[in-house]
């Protein structure tokens, strides 16, 4: 399994001292542990994945992949950032038979502009949907935001999901493949029917501690997981599979299972519907899921990027004098502590001599996870750790990677116009090929 370092611990921003805490993860509330002088942990994966009893992604599993698809592991895969799964090895064996599967990602539009983190699991998602040629919807739940951030209302998310879409869009995603909507605007019918069918298989107790609701809870909280879990079932968007859906189709359709990449914080929705699935009119398969890590670790511990703290993210509209100068830009906050947020030594003496530590690197995170030639990251990394590459060195190539990579988006977001927004959001039948050369297992 590669790892990425980001178990190190390093200590959060001045005035921001807490008691010693444990980690909390939940699709609401992501936030490090803390040791007892206050200092912040870097997030505990195998912890995560242990508790919730998720499966890592070795390289047995990386090597099918590849020996499958023919496509080697995106490096997200490769370095760790895409740390975890439920099932991929299923939907392997569904791709190998050659058998339907689709895939569902999602976002919660809390804020008009996308950051570098938020582009993540998209891009990542843009290449499966490369590799594999299936199916993909994309929701956008404008419902949920508004019924969680107590500022903000149903209109106002409402504007923030089309916003989105354009950005999603940017990600480069196939518009023959891909149908992205607004919960706001599309659930009725097959999917409202759904919603309902679900919220009546699941009781106020299963939810409460799954997402810590409690009896002062607003009831559109309360009721919001069943429409995120539906979405999960081919049955909720008949448009996509056929032009008229017959109704005896409804049941077949409703065997096509769906590989959701995600954060690793919207698990517990995931499991509910995983735990649920069958005992639906039409039953259904497990959703498979591949989770992330956050980008905490590129920000400095303590946190994620956050849209709504501008100081804490690279926004893809910066330019690039604001991705390299800011002091938004996670690897400039290695200022702050040159030990923890840097490998690099006090002197350059010391550096030359003892050399630096990649593995508490913000800036060789960048490189990691933005740099996709394997040998080159080798070479930086045993410069680094040799003493003959300088930190100021290596924040300079991971400036120009983002640059690079938020240059790239920018030009392909400016295409994507009003028009070109509406076909994505059209319900449609969508054309794919799947594998077409499925092998005998
Ligand atoms: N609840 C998610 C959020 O707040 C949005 C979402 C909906 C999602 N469906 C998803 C994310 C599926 C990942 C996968 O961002």
């Amino acid at each position: 399994m590669a790892t990425t370092g980001s178990e190190a611990v390093l200590p959060i921003r001045e005035g921001e001292k807490k008691p010693s805490s444990e980690q909390q993860i939940d699709p609401w509330d992501v936030q490090a542990g803390h040791d007892e002088n206050g200092n912040a942990l870097a997030f505990d994966y195998a912890a995560i994945s242990q508790k919730w009893a998720t499966k890592l992604i070795d390289d047995a599993l990386l090597e099918r992949f590849e020996r499958l698809t023919g496509h080697k592991p995106h490096r997200w895969l490769r370095r760790g950032l895409f740390f975890s799964h439920r099932d991929f090895d299923r939907i392997l064996d569904r791709y190998e038979a050659g058998e339907p599967f689709f895939l569902y990602t999602g976002r919660g539009p809390s804020s008009d502009a996308l950051h570098l983190g938020h582009t993540i699991p998209f891009s990542f998602t843009k290449w499966l949907q490369d590799v594999f040629d299936v199916p993909l919807v994309i929701m956008l739940t404008d419902d949920e935001k508004a019924l969680f951030k107590e500022k903000l209302t149903f209109e106002d998310t409402h504007k923030f999901a089309l916003q989105n879409a354009k950005d999603i869009i940017a990600c480069g995603f196939d518009l023959k493949k891909t149908f992205i909507y607004s919960d706001l605007e599309y659930i009725s019918g097959h999917f409202l029917m759904n919603v309902w069918e679900f919220s009546k298989l699941v009781t106020f107790n299963q939810v409460r501690g799954a997402f810590g609701f409690n009896e002062s809870t607003n009831i559109g909280r309360i009721m919001f997981p069943a429409v995120q879990c539906v979405a999960a079932f081919a049955t909720s968007y008949p448009e996509i599979w056929a032009d008229e859906p017959a109704k005896e189709r409804t049941k077949a359709l409703a065997k096509i299972p769906c590989l959701i990449p995600m954060a690793i914080d919207q698990d517990p929705y995931f499991r509910l519907v995983r735990d649920n699935a069958h005992r639906m009119k039409n039953p259904s398969p497990k959703p498979a899921l591949i989770h992330s890590k956050f980008l905490t670790a590129l920000q400095g511990a303590g946190g994620k990027m956050s849209a709504s703290d501008p100081n804490s993210a690279i926004f893809m509209a910066d330019t690039p004098n604001q991705v390299k100068a800011s002091p938004r830009c996670p690897i400039h906050q290695n200022k702050i502590n040159k030990h923890a947020f840097s490998g690099g030594r006090e002197t350059l003496e010391e550096h030359r001599e003892l050399g630096g530590i990649p593995e508490i690197d913000v800036a060789f995170q960048y490189l990691s996870y933005f740099e996709d030639d394997d040998e080159k990251l080798k070479k930086i990394e045993d410069g680094y750790r040799s003493g003959e590459l300088l930190t100021g060195e290596l924040k300079k190539m991971a400036i120009e990677l983002i640059q690079g990579y938020v240059k790239d988006f920018q030009a392909r977001r400016k295409e994507v116009t009003d028009d070109l927004l509406k076909q994505y959001m059209t319900p449609r039948k969508l054309e794919w090929k799947g594998n077409p050369n499925p092998k005998p297992k």
